[in-house]
């Protein structure tokens, strides 16, 4: 089966070709970074105007990359949510008109799913069951992973996602936007143990992320070493870098493997935009190793948003016959157990 795969959730505008719900023939991502960089996020009316100037050009170039002409599209897969409205409704828009015109199964896709499933676009591919932890702009999650289609949540952000406390942060020392690879970057020659910022707990036994606390510490923090020549010759603003990202990477990996055991689950799949962060990967490359247990992520390519992801969903999808009603519509939310299929 050959599938087309777009995603616009965000501000990527991506389309793939996936033959064999495997071999990725073509990813093509145009990213906005540079349009929404000075505003210190995503601006959704931009956002959407933008997708709607590449929508086309990105999907014809996917194509033509991928060497696949229109009539041999055995399906198009489009993310429906969750997202950003506007955005979404270009992509979801364009693919109705593609699937319409030119008679091609069209079916929805939980962006969600595109996270947890992009790990199988690899020649390592994790087996099932395992945990997941999507961390991205919008979200931190933890699933039990029974097989495909079968999600069930164990846990989620309360407030904040962790790479929204990346960009946040970020915005606050004046480095831009998005903030994860620049915070990254500079922590690599910071101290990480100059500054105890707040590892927020819920509960003992929760499994929920709340990151607002550490961010609001963060930024106290960096008010008063704004004021304090005294303060910036103690600490650096990569001593900073290195101490939020300790605090972000001290949590996602205690409860990612406290979600592993509670499940008596042995492959644990990192995936989402925060998923690049090779400080992360590290800490739970050690963690898992220690514990006798396997980790899995894709390549930084298949981290952050993209179409690959969304057409390895909508193949297995479109395989069990699924299809999508042309009177549906895009979700803002759509929380993963809501798709069709999971239990
Ligand atoms: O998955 P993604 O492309 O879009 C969403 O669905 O949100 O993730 C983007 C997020 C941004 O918040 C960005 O700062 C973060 O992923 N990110 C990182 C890194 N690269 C991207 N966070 C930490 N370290 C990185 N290297
Ligand atoms: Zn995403």
């Amino acid at each position: 089966m050959i599938i087309l795969g777009i995603d616009t959730s965000c501000d990527d505008t991506s389309a793939a070709v996936l033959t064999d719900g495997r071999t990725v023939l073509s990813n093509i991502i145009n990213s906005q970074i540079k349009l929404h960089h000075v505003y210190g996020g995503v601006v959704p009316e931009l956002a959407s105007r933008e997708h709607i100037r590449n929508i086309a050009p990105v999907v014809d170039e996917a194509l033509s990359k991928a060497g696949i002409g229109m009539d041999r599209l055995d399906g198009i897969a489009v993310t429906i949510g969750p997202g950003l409205i506007g955005s979404l409704l270009v992509g979801l828009y364009y693919a109705k008109g593609l699937a319409m015109v030119r008679k091609i199964p069209l079916v929805g896709v939980n962006h969600l799913e595109g996270h947890v499933l992009s790990a199988l676009l690899e020649d390592t591919q994790p087996d099932f069951p395992f945990v997941a932890l999507t961390v991205s702009g919008g979200h931190t999650s933890l699933y039990h992973v029974k097989g495909l289609g079968q999600y069930v949540p164990m846990g989620q952000t309360l407030d904040d996602a962790a790479g929204e406390a990346y960009d946040k942060v970020a915005k606050i020392l004046g480095l831009g936007y998005p903030g994860g690879a620049v915070i990254e970057a500079l922590a690599l020659s910071g101290d990480k143990n100059k500054i105890h910022f707040p590892r927020a707990q819920i509960s003992p036994d929760s499994l929920d992320f709340s990151f607002s606390g550490l961010k609001t510490a963060v930024s106290m923090f960096i008010n008063k070493w704004n004021e304090s020549e005294e303060k910036q010759a103690e600490v650096t603003k990569e001593d900073i870098a290195a101490c939020f990202q300790e605090a972000v990477i001290d949590v996602l990996a205690q409860k990612f493997l406290k979600a592993a055991e509670r499940v008596n689950v042995n492959t644990l799949v990192l995936a989402g935009g925060v998923a690049c962060n090779k400080a992360l990967r590290q800490r739970l490359a050690l963690e898992t190793d220690a514990r006798g247990m396997r980790l899995c992520y894709p390549r930084p390519f298949y981290c952050t948003d993209n179409g690959a992801m969304i057409a390895l969903a909508g193949h297995y999808r479109i395989q069990r016959g699924e299809r999508m009603d042309l009177a549906d519509d895009v979700r803002s939310r759509y929380p993963i157990e809501e798709i069709m299929g999971s239990r």
